[in-house]
């Protein structure tokens, strides 16, 4: 028994707590380079720490073909994602909350599988590695009437990819009676929501909790629970982000809880790795240090 304790702490404290990048944004927009040039710098800036970059091109997968008709956009910074180590990309999926046929999300999963290289737009043309390592399947709905359905979108890209990553986003903890679900994946974000406490459009009025550490004691399983915290600001009108303290105990208490993945936003999720103070340059660095 303590050796299985002891077994079981050894293997919380070296699985390292990597980010859980949501940068839904096109890469060759002004603030798309931007953004992502951050985030590959935070991955230079942090060689050990584990990223695991959700890939949406245009709301995500099924594509009309195989491989999207504008992977050019997209190849050379897939390519400068899989040339660091501990980057993984993790291809989106919306499952709608089972609303999406099964046919559609398989053959999502299939077509991610099936990305090797593409050119971008240099002249001479160069072939880039555009791998995916891996599934995240969005709005899941962990009613257990939809288990079976999810059970089957989660197996599905678990073959697909057996050694990848394959993350489930309910954006709550799994409702009793899909608790198996957990099995099946890597890691489930069971935490998704507003830090702020003014409503609006993505906080909405009665929708959601303000995330503060105590959130953390929903989690059941860390190792397996993703966090995702965004809209990091006291006040809107005026804007006033929250302070770099307030973001330091928030990272230090999720590194602490030893989960899967996580990250925080200063504000929405497109376009804004690069607002202080929860840009993807400080999350990296309090996330290393944690
Ligand atoms: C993020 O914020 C820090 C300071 O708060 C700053 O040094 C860094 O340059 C910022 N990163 C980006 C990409 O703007």
């Amino acid at each position: 028994m303590r050796f299985l304790q002891l077994l079981i702490s050894a293997a919380v404290a070296s699985a390292k707590v990597g980010l859980l990048l949501p940068l839904y944004e096109y890469p060759t927009t002004l603030s798309g380079i931007d953004d992502w040039t951050a985030s590959l710098d935070a991955m230079d800036a942090h060689p050990d720490l584990p990223f695991h970059v959700i890939i949406n091109n245009n709301g995500g997968a099924p594509y009309a073909e195989t491989i999207p008709s504008n992977i050019k956009d997209w190849a050379k910074l897939l390519g400068d994602l899989n040339s660091r180590s501990k980057t993984s990309l993790i291809g989106y999926i919306s499952t709608s909350s089972s609303a999406r046929s099964l046919d559609d999300v398989k053959r999502g999963i299939d077509q991610y599988a099936a990305w090797k290289t593409h050119e971008g737009w240099e002249e001479p043309p160069v072939q880039h590695n555009i791998q995916i390592d891996g599934i995240f399947l969005d709005e899941i709905d962990t009613n257990p009437h939809q288990l079976k359905y999810n059970q089957e979108v989660a197996k599905h890209a678990k073959k697909a990819f057996p050694s990848g990553t394959v993350i489930l986003n309910p954006g709550s903890t799994v409702e009793e009676g899909s608790e198996s679900l957990v099995d099946l994946a890597d890691s489930v974000v069971a935490i998704e929501t507003c830090y702020t406490k003014v409503e609006g459009a993505r906080c909405p009025k009665g929708g959601y909790t303000p995330f503060g550490t105590s959130s953390l004691d929903s989690l059941t399983n860390p190792v397996k629970e993703s966090v995702l915290v965004h809209d990091f600001y006291e006040a809107s009108d005026p804007f006033k982000a929250a302070s770099l303290e307030t973001l330091e105990g928030i990272v230090k208490a999720v590194v602490a809880k030893g989960v899967h993945s996580f990250y925080i936003t200063t504000f929405g999720y497109t376009g804004d790795f690069s607002s202080r103070p929860a840009n993807v340059t400080m999350v990296a660095r309090l996330a290393a240090q944690g």
